[in-house]
């Protein structure tokens, strides 16, 4: 496979789950075009970007797919999963409920997807420090109790986007 004339080594995927509207499409949109955009729409069915990156003189394409939170536009599920490498498991950390259904869709990620997948755990919107819900603490104990890598993000301004990704890419080489 060939990227701008460069042969690509190794291509990895990586997945989006969590509740709608807690920013997954922006934080993609953040990390492969750095942009956001404020009046955001519903994902309906699966959509994906790449970026590609040098890692250790390989190059390395990280494809990461991004479907809907709301169940009845949501994508088939075994086909979104599969060959994943990577999982960003995102809530917001204005809304509580978000942070509740965490465990529903770590089900369904261990239900479906690779046991050994890489999952960090996103609290999206720390920009809204203000109206804050979850606390960071609260969030960071559930993350170690669940065997998951964890950061605090904000699509808006970019806050640990670039971190969030590059952490799973590095972590599964
Ligand atoms: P579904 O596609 O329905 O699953 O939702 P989603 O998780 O993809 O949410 P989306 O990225 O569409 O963002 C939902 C809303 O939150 C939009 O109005 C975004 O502009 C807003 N949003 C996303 N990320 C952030 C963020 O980091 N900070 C703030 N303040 N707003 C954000
Ligand atoms: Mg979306």
């Amino acid at each position: 496979e060939e990227e701008s004339g460069k042969v690509v080594d190794y291509v990895v995927k990586v997945v989006l789950v969590g509740d709608s509207a807690v920013g997954k499409s922006q934080l993609l949109k953040r990390f492969a075009l750095n942009e956001f955009s404020p009046d955001s729409r519903a994902t309906i069915g699966v959509e994906f970007q790449t970026r590609t990156f040098i890692v250790d003189g390989k190059t390395v394409k990280a494809q990461i797919w991004d479907t809907a939170g709301q169940e009845r536009y949501r994508a088939v599920t075994n086909a979104y999963y599969r060959c994943a490498l990577g999982a960003l498991l995102v809530y917001d950390i204005t809304r509580e409920h978000t942070f509740e259904n965490l465990s529903k869709w770590l089900d369904e990620l261990r239900l479906h997807a690779d046991a050994n997948i890489v999952v960090m755990l996103v609290g999206n919107k720390c920009d809204l420090n203000n109206i804050r819900a979850i606390p960071t603490e609260y969030a960071k104990t559930y993350a170690e109790n669940e065997g998951l890598f964890f950061l605090e993000t904000s699509a808006l301004d970019a806050t640990n986007v670039e971190n969030a990704f590059s952490t799973i890419l590095i972590e599964i080489y």
